[in-house]
């Protein structure tokens, strides 16, 4: 396809074609490319039909699209794609983990390690779970830069009643990068399943999921240049065949009786209902927009745009800027405060001028309280941002400061 970073990119993207925009909200969710939506359009005017029980060759061929778009994410991330599970997004890959496995295997005064950077979709579904289970919740803290504290890890573990450790691989507010391989391996030595929450991973550096090992990994299609409402888990076999489902009806059945019903193989055993099927061809094609630029060129690309970031906003006076400050420790977000302005109003006023911003607590309430704040700015970049798009919020961001003197 020959597609490269920046500008050139900026015309695969339809919503960009709005005059003045520039588009820093990536982490909230991407832009679609126009080979996605054509994608799906293409499965709604050409191949509509349901996937899975049709013999008739529409239906064979919607199937074989549906399942393309699990094929391609499984072997782009290098997992097996019977072990990989639609979902709606990330939040309900983890709240899957958490209600089936977790209500099989908490049992009361187990403990249950969290970082103090997660988002509250690999947060509250622990805290669910450890309310109704009588287990410990931990905390993994950060350090002033936002990178976590790995001896404290250790130190839990050493307790041996660690059961499962639940971390984010890329922080959606700092951009930390942690290190995943690492902390799986420190706590399968130990005895305890790893969860990772690869959001914002996925759409920015390369993840190779057998290389990282983790039992359970979700992500979310919407911020990786898909569309929204799909999801995937990826999980470990052995995992995934002993846990009962946890939504129960159509597809996910082996046979029923009057008496009892037998579960279907994976992945669909996890899959009840009618699939987001036109989502999964879109997701496919998400992971086939990518590969053809290729994810070492996209954080090749969004790392110098970070580092310029970095750079440029430190001039701006009265801002602090949080999380790593080497851009090669970081994914491509920002987020800062600046004296006397609120970031709501910060976001407002960039947003008159056609800068997208994100401003509020990014769903990360307790990472705002260790960094001392109720809510941040956070721009984030993706693969159609330039250096022009960084200037823009600068420039934005010195008439913010003229409102508030
Ligand atoms: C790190 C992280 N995890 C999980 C989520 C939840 O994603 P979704 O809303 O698609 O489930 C987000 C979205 O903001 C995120 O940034």
């Amino acid at each position: 396809m020959g597609l490269y970073a920046g500008t050139a990119l900026q015309h695969e993207f339809p919503t960009l074609d709005r005059e003045g925009l520039v588009y820093l909200d990536s982490a909230a969710t991407s832009q679609t490319p126009r080979s996605v939506i054509d994608a799906m359009t293409a499965y709604y005017e050409t191949t509509r039909s349901s996937v899975h029980r049709g013999v008739y060759p529409l239906a064979v061929e919607a199937t074989e699209r549906f399942e393309g778009g699990r094929e391609k994410a499984a072997s782009w991330l290098r997992w097996d794609p019977e072990c990989t599970i639609f979902t709606r997004n990330a939040t309900e890959a983890i709240n899957a983990v958490a209600y089936t496995w977790g209500r099989a295997n908490i049992v009361p005064g187990d403990r249950i390690v969290l970082t103090e950077m997660e988002h509250h979709s690999n947060l509250v579904p622990w805290q669910v779970l450890a309310a109704e289970k009588g287990a410990v919740l931990e905390w993994v803290p950060i350090d002033d830069e936002g990178i976590l504290d790995l001896t404290v890890l250790d130190g839990l573990l050493q307790g041996g009643d660690v059961k499962v450790v639940a971390v984010g691989h890329v922080s959606n507010v700092m951009g930390t990068i942690n290190p995943v391989a690492e902390i799986v391996a420190r706590a399968h030595a130990k005895g305890a399943v790893v969860v990772i929450d690869g959001t914002q991973a996925v759409p920015q550096i390369p993840v190779d999921l057998s290389d990282i090992g983790a039992d359970f990994y979700a992500w979310t299609a919407h911020k990786a240049y898909g569309p929204t409402g799909i999801g995937i888990l990826h999980g470990r076999r052995e995992l995934l065949e002993a846990m009962p489902p946890w939504l129960a009806g159509g597809h996910m059945v082996g046979r029923v009786t009057k008496e009892r019903t037998t579960w279907a193989e994976l992945p669909h055993k996890f899959e009840a209902g009618t699939s987001a099927i036109a989502e999964g061809v879109g997701l496919g094609a998400a992971v086939d927009f990518i590969r053809a630029i290729g994810i070492e060129d996209i954080r090749a690309h969004e790392r110098e745009l970070v580092a310029y970031g970095l750079e440029r906003l430190a001039e701006v006076p009265g801002i602090t800027l949080h999380g790593p400050r080497d851009a090669d420790h970081r994914g491509a977000v920002i987020s800062f405060a600046l004296d006397h302005a609120h970031p709501h109003d910060v976001a407002e006023i960039l947003g008159r001028e056609g800068v997208c911003i994100r401003a509020g607590h990014h769903c990360t309430q307790v990472l705002m309280a260790r960094l001392g704040v109720g809510a941040t700015s956070r721009a984030s970049f993706a693969i159609h941002n330039t250096r022009e798009d960084v200037d823009a919020l600068v420039e934005g961001l010195a008439s913010v400061q003229k409102v508030f003197g």
